[in-house]
């Protein structure tokens, strides 16, 4: 079903989203992939591209929303409207309320929320035209607890999961399937690299193991699974919690 269909995967240059890119591309599905590491994702691009795949690297910054809405207008030009958006990238740099300037603040909430919008938006009426679609939003426990140090992060991701619920009902009548995703198991990315304790790093696992939940998501449309937080496990099962109720 998703052989020949188009994603839109942020963040694909590394970590989880680099996995999810290559289990789509597996799937058969045409990848338009946005990072703001344009070198390495060249090399996924390169990568994938050996491996069969169609695929359009797009080098964004997401907290920039011209460039943002430039690179999504540049997906939907090459391939019309995705059957999947997979919002994962984002940044998260601990800083204490003390510490944080207001640049910092925004940035990480642009990466996270606003880019969320601006990709939403734009797919919003091609998925419409074209009977249906999924978004996906990569959350996080940082999505419904709060930590210290997280003063961007963590509202950031709460804010996800906020738009998310709305437009899971307002996708209902159009077919769209919009839910949050998270990583039900530690996983071994440079963000984790940067912020796991010694004895999560001693758990943590290849993001590749969460990916099965990520092509699930990809097949949804509204009639399916939506308005939910998917926590993706190790063994490739996953649970999902209906925020809608
Ligand atoms: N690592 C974890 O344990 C964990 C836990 C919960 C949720 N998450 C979420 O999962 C997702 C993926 O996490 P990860 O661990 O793979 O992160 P990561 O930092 O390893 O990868 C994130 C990617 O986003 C890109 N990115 C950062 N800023 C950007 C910008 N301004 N414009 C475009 N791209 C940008 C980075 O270059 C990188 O390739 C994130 O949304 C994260 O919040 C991760």
């Amino acid at each position: 079903m998703l052989q020949g269909e188009s994603a839109v995967i942020t963040g694909a240059a590394q970590g989880l989203g680099y996995a999810i890119a290559k289990a789509y591309a597996r799937e058969g599905m045409r990848l338009a992939l946005m990072d703001i590491r344009g070198d390495l994702l060249a090399d996924v691009a390169a990568e994938l591209g050996a491996l069969g795949a169609d695929v359009l690297p797009l080098p964004v910054d997401l907290s920039d929303a011209a460039a943002t809405r430039r690179a999504i207008d540049a997906a939907l030009e090459r391939y019309g409207a995705p059957r999947v958006v997979v919002h994962n990238a984002a940044l998260l740099i601990t800083r204490s309320m003390l510490d944080i300037t207001f640049a910092q603040w925004r940035q990480e909430i642009d990466i996270i929320l606003q880019a969320a919008f601006l990709l939403s938006k734009a797919v919003w009426k091609p998925m419409i035209d074209a009977g249906g679609g999924s978004i996906v939003y990569l959350s996080s426990g940082s999505g419904y607890r709060g930590f210290v140090e997280e003063v961007a992060y963590n509202p950031g991701k709460h804010g996800i999961e906020g738009l998310m619920k709305c437009l899971a009902l307002e996708g209902a009548e159009y077919n769209i399937a919009v839910n949050c995703a998270t990583p039900g198991a530690p996983i071994n990315t440079p963000m984790s690299a940067s912020n796991y304790t010694a004895e999560q790093k001693r758990r943590w696992v290849d993001p590749a193991l969460l990916t099965p939940a990520f092509v699930y998501l990809a097949r949804q449309d509204a009639a399916g699974l939506t308005g939910h937080r998917v926590a993706a496990r190790a063994d490739g099962s996953w649970d999902a919690l209906n925020l809608l109720e």
